[in-house]
């Protein structure tokens, strides 16, 4: 565990996170066996745990990017689009956290829309007692508690997003 910060505790170290991804990465591969996919990163606080997990998904896969904003009391909004035609394909997306679940719900109209041959949510973290829409992943890391949680690609106003560990944070 690297140097404790003010107001953050540990709650998952570098390696259990490691552990969690191999654990989501095979459980994709079996469920995906003698297929292709497209691994979708919803930008930004997921790029560590998508980089992670799509050299661990031993499949041939395409990726790609989308960032998506949903400021509080705003709906949602595209500010990148996918790049790629994702029309007959395996879609997963690998989101680091759900929380209300109002980017997700947001994400998967959007994806339907383009006619994938199938759309799954893979999620590093989930906190269910937040939820507000009826948003569930197909694959979940860990399931935690109403906190909030930063580093591994998560952020509180951009801060903490390149800690290696996740902490919980008092805000
Ligand atoms: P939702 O649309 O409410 O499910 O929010 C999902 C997005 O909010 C995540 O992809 C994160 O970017 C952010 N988020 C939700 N909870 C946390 C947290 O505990 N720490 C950091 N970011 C969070
Ligand atoms: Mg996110």
């Amino acid at each position: 565990m690297e140097q404790m910060r003010v107001g953050m505790i540990p709650s998952i170290s570098e390696d259990e996170i490691q552990d969690i991804v191999s654990d989501l990465a095979k459980q994709i591969e079996m469920d995906y066996h003698g297929k292709s996919v497209v691994m979708l990163c919803p930008l930004k606080g997921s790029v560590f745990f998508f980089s992670d997990l799509i050299r661990k998904v031993n499949l041939p896969q395409e990726i790609d990017f989308v960032h998506v904003t949903s400021p509080k009391g705003e709906g949602c909004r595209i500010l990148k689009d996918l790049a790629i035609d994702v029309q007959g394909k395996h879609v997963i997306i690998v989101e680091e956290i759900i929380d209300a679940g109002r980017t997700l719900s947001f994400l998967k109209s959007r994806i339907n829309a383009s006619h994938p041959a199938s759309l799954k949510v893979c999620a590093l973290l989930d906190k269910p007692a937040r939820r507000e829409l009826p948003i569930s992943p197909d694959y979940v890391g860990r399931t935690i508690e109403d906190r909030f949680v930063i580093g591994y690609g998560m952020d509180s106003e951009e801060i903490g997003r390149n800690y290696k560990d996740i902490f919980n944070f008092a805000q």
